[in-house]
């Protein structure tokens, strides 16, 4: 279930070729953009190229969404215009009256989503720690349709054992969606340990340069249910663009060198936080005395480019830290080759679980001496 490095292997060369051939046309290596929204119709009136129009499908939209597929193991992946029209499309193809088990810490995004306008539309909800199976259990229903699970978590990177979750899932017939935006397919795999759907945001690590939004549902095995999710994105209308579609893949044929990259930046940060006497807690499951540590070590190749850290002194004193970073940007948004900082819990507002004093790093492609530098200076207030 651990990705191996073998894997990986196979993941890089389906990142630089999968949903993706030398154009017959020019013979062009690299993958066409096409802006054209509508496509000719044979004289007997058939689409025997495909396309017809591009809200429908696209090229670009249809190479992404055969990459994400294959890179995630899936039989299909539907592509949406951000992760969190992804995630909508996904609590659409419920109905309401229908209830949903969430683990309690996960983007406050799909949080808003379930307790304002799913919860207007008479879909059910609850939040449980799911690192807590019993807790999962008695929070079913007879009318639980689905799991979301987000590992590991933005902001608090909390980490949940997936395969426990998917068993109970199997066992009362509920479907389980993870979220893998944090891990991407290169760290973890989902649908190996019996997720039904993955979600991602591709605005992060997928695209990974902060310039292109998307979000995408791979689907394990296609069902009456993906057949919903695939006619909302048709008809919906939420499509991601020929351009976003072009930059994602574009970005993508780096994502197995960059993770690597990310996560050896980000254990070198861990590291030099965890002693730091301005800090009084890194959340990093890559850390040995971290809760997510053995759970991570055994479901995750690596742990990631992402980890929040606590400074003694509040809110007033991440504020003055943050403020302090000269290299590091203030910033929202992650997975990309800047490093990123951001206080979450002024930023989610008044439901957030982020502590005043925390500070969110998404760790980035720079050198990791420049990055500790920086942070050295802005926890010292020099
Ligand atoms: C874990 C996670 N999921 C979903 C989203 C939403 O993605 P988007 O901003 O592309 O809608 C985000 C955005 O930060 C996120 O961090």
């Amino acid at each position: 279930m651990t990705p191996t490095p073998d894997l990986n292997q196979k993941l890089q060369t389906l990142s630089i070729h999968s949903g993706r051939q030398v154009d017959p046309a020019t013979g062009a290596v690299t993958t066409p953009l096409h802006t054209s929204t509508t496509f000719e119709r044979d004289p007997d009136g058939e689409f025997s190229r495909h396309f017809f129009y591009s809200r429908i499908d696209s090229p670009n939209r249809k190479s992404l969404e055969e990459c994400l597929a294959d890179l995630e193991g899936g039989e299909d992946s539907i592509a949406f215009s951000s992760g969190m029209a992804a995630s909508l499309a996904v609590f659409q193809a419920l109905a309401p009256g229908d209830h949903v088990v969430l683990h309690r810490d996960l983007y406050f995004g799909v949080r808003e989503l379930i307790t304002g306008f799913f919860a207007r539309w008479g879909l059910r909800h609850s939040f449980v720690d799911m690192r807590n199976i019993e807790e999962l259990r008695q929070a079913c229903r007879p009318e639980t349709k689905l799991f979301w699970l987000e590992t590991p978590t933005n902001p608090l990177i909390e980490v949940t054992d997936v395969q426990p979750v998917a068993e109970c899932a199997r066992s009362l017939q509920v479907m389980l969606v993870c979220e893998n935006t944090f891990a991407t397919p290169v760290l973890q795999r989902p649908l190996e340990m019996g997720a039904h759907l993955v979600v991602h945001a591709l605005t992060k690590y997928l695209s990974g340069h902060c310039d292109a939004m998307g979000g995408a549902v791979i689907v394990g095995k296609k069902s009456d249910f993906s057949a919903r999710i695939r006619e909302f994105q048709r008809v919906g209308g939420a499509v991601i663009s020929s351009f976003d579609s072009w930059l994602i893949l574009r970005g993508l044929q780096t994502l197995v060198p960059r993770m690597r990259l990310h996560c050896e930046n980000a254990r070198q940060v861990a590291d030099f936080l965890s002693t730091h006497p301005a800090v009084s807690r890194v959340h990093y499951p890559g850390l040995a005395g971290d809760p997510g540590h053995a759970i991570a070590s055994r479901q995750m190749l690596d742990f990631g480019g992402m980890l929040s850290f606590e400074v003694h002194g509040g809110r007033p004193e991440a504020f003055a830290v943050a403020s302090r970073l000269k290299l590091i940007v203030r910033a929202t948004s992650l997975g990309g080759t800047h490093s990123l900082i951001e206080h979450r819990a002024s930023i989610e507002g008044a439901f957030t679980r982020s502590p005043e004093s925390l500070l969110r790093l998404s760790v980035g492609l720079e050198g990791a001496t420049d990055i500790i530098a920086d942070l050295d200076q802005a926890l010292r207030g020099s």
